[in-house]
């Protein structure tokens, strides 16, 4: 039978980006998104950009009868890479059973109808550099210590972890691989798929950009009081594509059986640390706009520097991000001015 790629979420951020890369790599993939943050338009952007167009199901995947039904419907489905979730950190704060509901129910309603499978089954989860809070070694290893989660979404990672954890112990089929992304930024160079946040940013990279395209009259930087270098806050910003390439290699991995074990972490960034106003000034480069920014308060819960240490990936993965912050920025700004039909 015929192998065939789950992706959850798979018409968000970085899912579309990754469904472009398995597309491209010869996978068949099945897109299941409910839309909740995303648009139905992303598909049409990713037959533009590969020639094909995915098979695509709408499904909310907290429905646990649709979930067991789609897998019933698909037998063909050997391995899942799981996007599907909420992320916007300030808002779990307030709607902490949103984010539990939506990131833990439907990871395990997953699991639960991979459970029923009688045959290897490779499940790749979006885990994030939030696991780590501030991490008292720089770079960060995937052995750094997991600090107690800063917010309910941080904590659906780390309990997503230890759910894949716990049943890679118990189901013999399951193999899993945790990725846990820096700050994921940019956009495919076509420009036919990008970022679409809903309201206000909270993220630097789309603030700046729709700054810079006159929806917000200006930034503001959350404290230059910071102990770096020019006092602003340092992290690891990693191109989207480059992002999206590591999915598609850990997955073969993981085919060709090649794990040490059913439960594998990989950091994913760039191993290089940028501060908010190299980013701004980057930005600036780029553009040739001036950015109208402001130095404000610190934000709350913000660690001072994060970037990751990634010979793991880079040495048995054989995956390194070759794009650089430039390259980030420019097709962010890009995507922005198509968007905004500038
Ligand atoms: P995104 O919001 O753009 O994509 C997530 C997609 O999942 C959306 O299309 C949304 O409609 C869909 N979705 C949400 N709940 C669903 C449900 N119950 N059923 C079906 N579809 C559902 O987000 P993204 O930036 O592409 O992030 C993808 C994953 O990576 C998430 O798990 C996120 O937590 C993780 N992550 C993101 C970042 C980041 O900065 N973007 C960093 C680290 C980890
Ligand atoms: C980057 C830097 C801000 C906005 C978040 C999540 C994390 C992960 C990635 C999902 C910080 C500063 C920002 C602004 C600013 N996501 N900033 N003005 O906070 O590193 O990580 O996204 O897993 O979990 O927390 O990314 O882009 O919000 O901020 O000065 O308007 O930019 O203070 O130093 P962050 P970010």
């Amino acid at each position: 039978m015929p192998s065939k790629i789950l992706v959850t979420g798979g018409l968000g951020y970085i899912g579309s980006h990754t469904s472009v890369e398995l597309i491209q790599q010869g996978f068949e993939i099945l897109i299941v998104d409910d839309l909740s943050n995303s648009s139905i338009e992303v598909l049409e952007g990713i037959k533009n950009i590969t020639g094909v167009s995915p098979e695509f199901v709408q499904l909310d995947l907290r429905d646990k009868k649709k979930v067991n039904q789609l897998f019933a419907d698909q037998p063909a489905l050997s391995g899942a890479i799981h996007f599907a979730a909420f992320k916007a950190v300030g808002e779990s704060v307030n709607k902490p059973l949103d984010y539990y509901e939506n990131n833990l129910g439907s990871l395990i309603h997953l699991l639960q109808a991979i459970e029923k499978k009688t045959q290897t089954f490779c499940f790749i989860f979006s885990s994030s550099c939030t696991v780590y809070g501030q991490s008292d070694l720089l770079p960060i290893t995937e052995e750094a210590p997991i600090k107690k989660a800063e917010s309910p979404y941080g904590n659906t990672k780390q309990i997503g972890e230890d759910i894949l954890y716990d049943n890679s112990r118990s189901n013999e089929f399951l193999k899993v691989m945790t990725l846990r992304y820096f700050n994921p930024i940019g956009n495919h160079s076509s420009i036919e798929i990008g970022e679409l946040p809903i309201g206000k940013p909270q993220n630097l990279v789309p603030f700046i950009t729709q700054t810079a395209a006159g929806i917000h009259q200006k930034l503001n930087v959350f404290g230059n009081d910071y102990p770096t270098p020019d006092g602003t806050c340092i992290r690891d910003y990693i191109h989207v594509v480059d992002l999206a390439k590591a999915h598609v290699v850990g997955l073969k991995r993981m085919i060709a059986d090649e794990q040490t074990d059913r439960f594998e972490v990989f950091n994913l960034g760039t191993g290089k640390g940028n501060s908010v106003l190299e980013v701004i000034k980057t930005f600036e480069k780029v553009s040739g706009i001036a950015l109208n920014y402001d130095i404000v308060s610190r934000r709350q819960g913000d660690v001072v520097e994060a970037y990751a240490d990634t010979t793991k990936a880079n040495q048995i993965l054989g995956w390194k991000a070759i794009n650089d912050l430039e390259t980030a920025l420019k097709s962010a700004w890009d995507w922005e001015k198509k968007i905004r039909k500038i």
